[in-house]
C-alpha cells in the first residue's frame, strides 16, 4: 500500500499521509513522493489548489526515526529538503487538514500552508530539542514571527505540545472543527479557492510572500546544515536510540 496517496479531482490535488501503523511518520521515500507530487502540481495546469491531510486520529508523527538513522539527510538535495523547498515555494494555494498529533515536520510544514483546519484533537509539537536536534523548515524564524518570542521559546525550547485552541489563538490554524469534519472542511475550502481566478490567487500569494521568501529559504538552508550535523551527534543518537528501545533518553552527560 502507498504511504503517500495523491489524488486529483476538480482542480484540487490532495496528498494524504497513509501510514497509520507507524502514525504517519515520514520516510525519505515518502518525502521524495511528496516532493515529486508538489513539483508536478506546481506546473500541472489542472491543479489549482494543493491539500495536505492525514487521518482523523493522526496527522503525522514527523520524521520516521529509524529511517532517519539509516538515511540521514546529508545534502541539500535530500528528499526532505526537496519537499520543504517545493512546499515553501509552491505558487498556488495550499490547504491543510490536521487532526491528532502533528509532530516535528507535521507542525512545521503548516507554516508553509496558506489555510489550516484543525480537528479539536489536534496536538502540535516541535520537540527538536528533546531529540537532540534543532528546528527545520525555517520554523526557528516562522514560529517566532507567528507566536512572539516567548511563546515560540515554549514551543521550541521546551518542545511541549500545544492544542488546537492554542494554535487557533496564535494564528497557526484558521478554524477548529470536529475531527471527523476536518478533511471535508479543507476540501470545501479548496473547492472554493479552485473556483477563483488562478492568476489572481497566484499573484496575491506571491505578493503576500514577497520580501519573505528569500529570508525563509536562507533560514531553511542554515537550519538544514545544523540539523544534518546534529543528527550525527551524541544527543540525537541518544534520543533516537532511546525512542527505538522505548526508554527515556539520558542527556545528563550531553
Ligand atoms: N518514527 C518511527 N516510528 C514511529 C514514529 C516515528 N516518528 N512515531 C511513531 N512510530 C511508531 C512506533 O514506534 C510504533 O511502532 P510499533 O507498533 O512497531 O512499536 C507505532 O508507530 C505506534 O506508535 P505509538 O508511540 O505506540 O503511538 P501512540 O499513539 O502512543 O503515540 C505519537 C503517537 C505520535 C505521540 C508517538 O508515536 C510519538 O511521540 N512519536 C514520535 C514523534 C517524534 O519524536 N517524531 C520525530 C520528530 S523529528
Amino acid at each position: 500500500m502507498n504511504d503517500i496517496l495523491t489524488h486529483r479531482e476538480n482542480g484540487v490535488t490532495t496528498v494524504t499521509f497513509n501510514r497509520l501503523d507507524k502514525k504517519n511518520s515520514i520516510t525519505s521515500d515518502m518525502y521524495a513522493a511528496m516532493a515529486d507530487a508538489i513539483e508536478a502540481a506546481a506546473t500541472d495546469e489542472h491543479t489549482r489548489v494543493l491539500v495536505f491531510q492525514g487521518h482523523e486520529s493522526i496527522f503525522s508523527a514527523g520524521n520516521d526515526i529509524a529511517d532517519f538513522l539509516d538515511k540521514p539527510p546529508a545534502a541539500q538535495d535530500a528528499p526532505v529538503f526537496r519537499f520543504l523547498r517545493g512546499l515553501a515555494g509552491f505558487p498556488k494555494p495550499v490547504v491543510a487538514a490536521v487532526c491528532g498529533p502533528a509532530v516535528g515536520i507535521g507542525t512545521t510544514l503548516l507554516f508553509h500552508c496558506d489555510l489550516v483546519y484543525a480537528g479539536d484533537n489536534a496536538a502540535f509539537s516541535m520537540p527538536f530539542v528533546n531529540l537532540g536536534l534543532c528546528p527545520e523548515a525555517a520554523s526557528s524564524l516562522l514560529t517566532t514571527q507567528m507566536m512572539g518570542y516567548h511563546r515560540a521559546a515554549e514551543a521550541l525550547l521546551l518542545g511541549e505540545p500545544f492544542m488546537a485552541e492554542a494554535a487557533l489563538e496564535v494564528g497557526l490554524v484558521n478554524r477548529v472543527v470536529p475531527p471527523s469534519e476536518a478533511n471535508r472542511v479543507a476540501q470545501q475550502v479548496a473547492a472554493k479557492l479552485a473556483a477563483k481566478p488562478m492568476s489572481s490567487l497566484v499573484e496575491t500569494k506571491r505578493l503576500m510572500k514577497h520580501g519573505q521568501s528569500a529570508v525563509v529559504l536562507a533560514q531553511m538552508n542554515t537550519e538544514a546544515a545544523s540539523f544534518g550535523r546534529m543528527l550525527r551527534e551524541p544527543a540525537a543518537r541518544e534520543a533516537f536510540g532511546a525512542f527505538m528501545a522505548k526508554r527515556k533518553p539520558d542527556f545528563s552527560q550531553l
